[in-house]
């Protein structure tokens, strides 16, 4: 069994879509490393299950992030009832594959209210909190996706650059007031976003031949990168991204080349 180290006690963090897929991993795993975290969600029912599952060191309420109301909210119920807001992981997303003539203005809208809006207001609102606390960090879910373009996901793309330089130029501003600014960006995670329809893993990960790692990722593995990023540990990382996608966006395979993957049989 892995061994898991406690880097983030006495720490509280806040971690927005955090009752399912990459979210609860991350919850998880700031609650192994000794965090208290305010697990934030639209989806009541999964956020307090999860809880209910994990015990006193988490409290569950609903935070929409495209509403102002609601970060104020849930801000400052994390510091009354865990004392400090140390780390704001900005996780919540949303995606939706068509073609950009098949998507509606209200998909574009929302796709970046979502992503990139509710990561700039809930920054925003937090920076105080996390000021209170002496200083700490905000972890910004970007995506491979942010990295490079992916057919069908026009506006996601659009979210997820955006994210990633909006946590650039956060990064520039907060460095000197002592919070550091930085984002992932997972590839092929396998969480209800990527997989909605749920086949196994056997199945799925077939798709996968293209990338390096020849199989889909685990939320586990998001966790650990946003537990390190939050962690003294990364006290030197400022505005960095930090890619963890099974090596989708090392490069690309010429697949008539030595060292290319083959595709599986049918
Ligand atoms: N799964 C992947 O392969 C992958 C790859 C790159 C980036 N990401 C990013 O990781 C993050 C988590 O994705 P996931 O795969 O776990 O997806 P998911 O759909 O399983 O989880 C997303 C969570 O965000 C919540 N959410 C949606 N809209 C919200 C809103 N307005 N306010 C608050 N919460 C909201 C959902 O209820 C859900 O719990 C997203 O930002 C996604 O873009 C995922």
């Amino acid at each position: 069994m892995e061994q898991i180290m406690d880097r983030l006690a006495g720490k509280t963090a806040l971690v927005t879509g955090g009752a399912r897929g990459i979210g609860e991993g991350i919850v998880r795993r700031f609650v192994a490393e000794g965090a208290n975290v305010m697990i934030t969600d639209v989806l009541a029912e999964e956020g307090q299950q999860l809880a209910a599952e994990l015990g006193g060191s988490v409290a569950f309420t609903t935070l929409d992030v495209t509403s102002s109301s609601d970060w104020a909210r849930a801000l400052s119920l994390t510091e009354e009832k865990f004392g400090r807001l140390d780390t704001l992981v900005n996780n919540a997303g949303i995606l939706k594959f068509a073609r950009l003539d098949d998507l509606t203005e209200e998909d574009i809208r929302q796709i970046i209210n979502v992503n990139l809006i509710g990561t700039m207001i809930g920054s925003q609102a937090a920076i105080p909190f996390i000021e209170r606390a002496g200083g700490g960090s905000i972890v910004n879910m970007s995506s491979a996706d942010g990295i490079s373009g992916a057919n069908g996901l026009t506006a996601y793309c659009a979210s997820k650059f955006g994210v990633r330089g909006f946590t650039k130029a956060l990064a520039l501003e907060l460095g000197p007031r002592g919070i550091r600014v930085n984002s992932i960006h997972p590839g092929g995670i396998l969480t209800p976003m990527a997989n909605p329809t749920n086949v196994p893993r056997e199945t799925y990960d077939k798709g996968y031949w293209i990338y390096p790692a020849q199989r889909s990722g685990e939320p586990a593995d998001i966790g650990a990168a946003a537990a390190y990023l939050a962690s003294d540990d990364a006290k030197y990382c400022i505005g960095t991204e930090l890619s963890v996608d099974g090596g989708l966006n090392a490069g690309h395979y010429y697949m008539q080349m030595p060292g290319a993957p083959q595709p599986p049989q049918a």
